[in-house]
């Protein structure tokens, strides 16, 4: 039988490599609730705050490596794709972890290391430049500021079309280090269980969209993930 494997992370994929989770750190950043800083709102408001706080996410990200869990699903993908079966792997988390490890995620919520511009649309990646006082202007259109390409609150995520597709063929649906909290994210797993696909589920705390139907595996993500890939392959061969 020819599976489809679609594989869902969040924050708690990357928590190993040292970037804290959202709801980790009480959802609060310097006094303010996450959702006041990631929202179009937030940016029309105060800019030059939520340009701190993702300048600041941003230059992280040379500092941190990915870990075994990143390491183990791009392995995961890798043989999945040579033996003929089906593969999505959809990140809700905006650090470029996944694929510095070798996987090519969708990557749900934005990135971290790419920009938008509200007046012409181009999106362009850049990882230099990490001054929290200073605004960066279009490279194409030179309108002074451009924005985070993140997906705010209130806003729709990437690719939905493409994941709507993933989810109507998955046979083994793999939730890994998301505290099932945020929509559309937290409603990819009852999709795929009510569409019968077999549902694992990591996490280091029980997820609020966990049902008993569910298989379980709590622990660390760079410990419990290797293991959970080398079971999947040696299942599927
Ligand atoms: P959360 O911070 O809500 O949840 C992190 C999950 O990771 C929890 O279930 C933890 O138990 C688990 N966890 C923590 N450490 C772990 C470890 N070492 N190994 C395995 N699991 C661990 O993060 P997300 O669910 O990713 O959206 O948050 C979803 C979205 O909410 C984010 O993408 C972001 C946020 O607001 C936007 O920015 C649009």
């Amino acid at each position: 039988m020819k599976h489809f494997i679609f594989v869902l992370t969040g924050a708690g994929v990357s928590a190993d490599s040292g970037i804290v989770t959202f709801r980790g750190a009480g959802g609060l950043w310097e006094g303010y609730k996450i959702e006041d800083v990631a929202t179009p709102m937030a940016w029309k408001r105060d800019p030059a705050l939520v340009w701190r706080f993702y300048q600041m996410r941003r230059a992280q990200l040379p500092a941190v490596q990915p870990n075994d869990a990143h390491r183990a699903l791009a392995r995961l993908e890798i043989e999945v794709r040579a033996s003929g079966h089906g593969f999505a792997l959809v990140t809700q988390n905006v650090d470029n972890l996944h694929e510095r490890a070798g996987s090519r995620p969708v990557h749900m919520h934005g990135e971290l290391a790419r920009f938008l511009c509200e007046q012409c649309g181009l999106s362009h990646g850049d990882l230099t430049d990490f001054r929290t006082d200073a605004f960066r202007p279009c490279p194409k259109c030179k309108f002074p500021r451009v924005r985070p390409d993140i997906v705010w609150f209130g806003e729709v995520p990437y690719r939905m079309d493409f994941i709507s597709e993933a989810l109507a063929s998955t046979t083994i649906f793999i939730s890994i280090g998301t505290s099932g909290a945020v929509d559309p994210a937290a409603g990819f797993l009852k999709e795929a269980r009510s569409r019968g696909a077999r549902t694992i589920v990591h996490s280091l705390d029980e997820p609020g969209n966990l049902s008993s139907r569910d298989e379980f595996l709590p622990g660390n993500a760079s410990e419990v993930v290797p293991r959970l890939v080398d079971d999947l392959l040696r299942s599927l061969s």
